[in-house]
């Protein structure tokens, strides 16, 4: 982990289609909201959309940076959609379907999220939109993060590829820096899936107890909002989804 004064957070989950991107994009709308100065990037090196999301059509990505054509200050752009009175959001824009990203090495990695890193000082959060799996990439970013937010659902499958980040990260980084969201859940099913995931660590990675950073339900007016492309902590600020991300975004006003 690189030390840093103000937290880089990867948002990485294992199994895909878990609810990262949203989550990505709420929170940052939220810590807006609370004062914060998010810089958001786009870690989906193979299917990046956060900017699609966003309705942004970015002249400069990440991919431009992986070939030395810009640096990551030259491509970042503000997001006046998610900026509140009180605080900005900024994107690092990716790229979808870009063969050069899909494929970063792993010292193109380390020397972009070490830029990553000296950048993130200017603002008072980072957050990074891992893509779905286990691979070095993907471990790589969370490995080189402050802290991992592990979105996994009550589903076993999504629980079982959470278990699997988990392991991969302490086995193969020495990392153990993984804080928990369950999503989709009602707060039993979050506090059970909690005490699996922790037990699990424990009893077989000797690991200490994950902490659990919150809960979020399963929310119609959250999932309206992702398919028609708005943002919900914006169209349905009100919706249980949101709130439950509002909770658990003041974590980090401390
Ligand atoms: N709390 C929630 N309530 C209802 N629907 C949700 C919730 N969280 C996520 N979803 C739905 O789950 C789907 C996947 O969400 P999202 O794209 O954010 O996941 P992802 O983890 O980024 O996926 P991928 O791994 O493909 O990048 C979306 O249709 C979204 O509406
Ligand atoms: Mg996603």
């Amino acid at each position: 982990m690189i030390k840093n004064i103000t937290p880089v957070l990867a948002i990485a989950s294992g199994k895909g289609g878990v609810g990262k991107t949203s989550l990505t994009l709420n929170l940052a709308t939220v810590l807006a909201r609370q004062g914060h100065n998010v810089l958001l990037l786009d870690g989906d090196t193979g299917l990046a959309n956060l900017d699609v999301q966003l309705n942004l059509q970015p002249e400069k990505d990440l991919a431009h940076v992986l070939a030395g054509q810009a640096t990551l200050s030259d491509i970042m752009l503000p997001v006046p959609k998610l900026t509140s009175t009180k605080g900005t959001v900024t994107l690092i824009p990716g790229r979808a379907g870009h063969s050069g990203l899909a494929n970063v090495t792993q010292p193109q990695l380390t020397t972009l999220l070490t830029d990553l890193h000296t950048l993130s000082s200017q603002f008072s959060i980072t957050l990074i939109d891992v893509a779905a799996g286990v691979a070095p990439a993907q471990l790589l970013m969370c490995a080189q993060s402050t802290s991992t937010l592990l979105v996994t659902t009550p589903d076993p499958s999504s629980l079982t590829d959470a278990y699997a980040l988990i392991k991969l990260l302490w086995q193969n980084h020495g990392t153990s820096n993984t804080r928990l969201i369950v999503n989709q859940a009602s707060k039993t099913e979050g506090s059970q899936v909690h005490t699996r995931l922790t037990t699990a660590a424990e009893k077989f990675l000797q690991l200490p107890p994950l902490p659990l950073l919150g809960v979020i339900p399963a929310d119609k007016l959250y999932s309206t909002a992702v398919k028609s492309q708005q943002i919900a902590a914006l169209s349905y600020p009100q919706s249980t989804a949101v709130t439950a991300i509002e909770t658990l975004a003041k974590t980090f006003n401390q």
